[in-house]
């Protein structure tokens, strides 16, 4: 069978970044916004599908900015970081936070966290993180944070959900 027949397992050790994206895309993934306080004092945030629990005792948390990621670097330093889990109605909110430059907060409500951290108005969730660790990943970041304070504001409400690069819902 030849490598490059549908479904065949590829034998070469080059990936095409088009083939990585295809199939990696079909692992649904939930969406949140990671927010921070500025070394300016203004508020930064972007769109994330990589965030997930890492540890339980100690309660740690992770995830992977591209090292393209124009928000990250200038987040990076408040040492403090928080995740706000969107929902299914909440696309607006990532479509928002996911394009670089401009105001991102601009008509967005948040409170600070016990980190100082933004906590957006329309989350399902929150995680407010201390920074743990970061490890250099290819062209990402793996960002550990340690967990301070986390609370559920929206029981019940669906998750926004990313899948085959687009937006999709549970059981759809
Ligand atoms: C559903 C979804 C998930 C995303 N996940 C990530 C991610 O895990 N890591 C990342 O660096 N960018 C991710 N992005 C892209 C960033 O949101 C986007 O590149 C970033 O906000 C660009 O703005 P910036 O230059 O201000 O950082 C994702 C975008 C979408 C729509």
């Amino acid at each position: 069978m030849a490598a490059d027949d549908a479904g065949a397992p590829s034998t070469g050790t080059a990936i095409d970044p088009r083939r990585f994206r295809d199939v990696l895309g079909h692992y649904p993934t939930g969406v949140v916004v990671v927010t921070a306080i500025r070394a300016d004092g203004t508020p930064g945030g972007l769109a994330v599908g990589t965030f997930t629990s890492v540890s339980l005792d100690p309660p740690l948390v992770a995830f992977l900015p591209a090292k393209s990621s124009t928000s990250w670097p200038a987040m990076r330093d408040a040492g403090s970081f928080c995740v706000n889990v969107l929902g299914a109605d909440h696309q607006h909110v990532c479509q928002k936070f996911s394009s670089s430059g401009g105001d991102k907060f601009e008509g967005v409500g948040w409170q600070p966290g016990v980190s100082g951290s933004p906590v957006l108005d329309e989350s399902l969730a929150w995680v407010d993180c201390e920074l743990e660790a970061i490890h250099d990943a290819g062209d990402h970041e793996i960002v550990i944070g340690r967990v301070r304070d986390l609370e559920v504001r929206e029981l019940g409400a669906g998750p926004l959900v990313f899948f085959r690069g687009q937006f999709g819902i549970v059981g759809g």
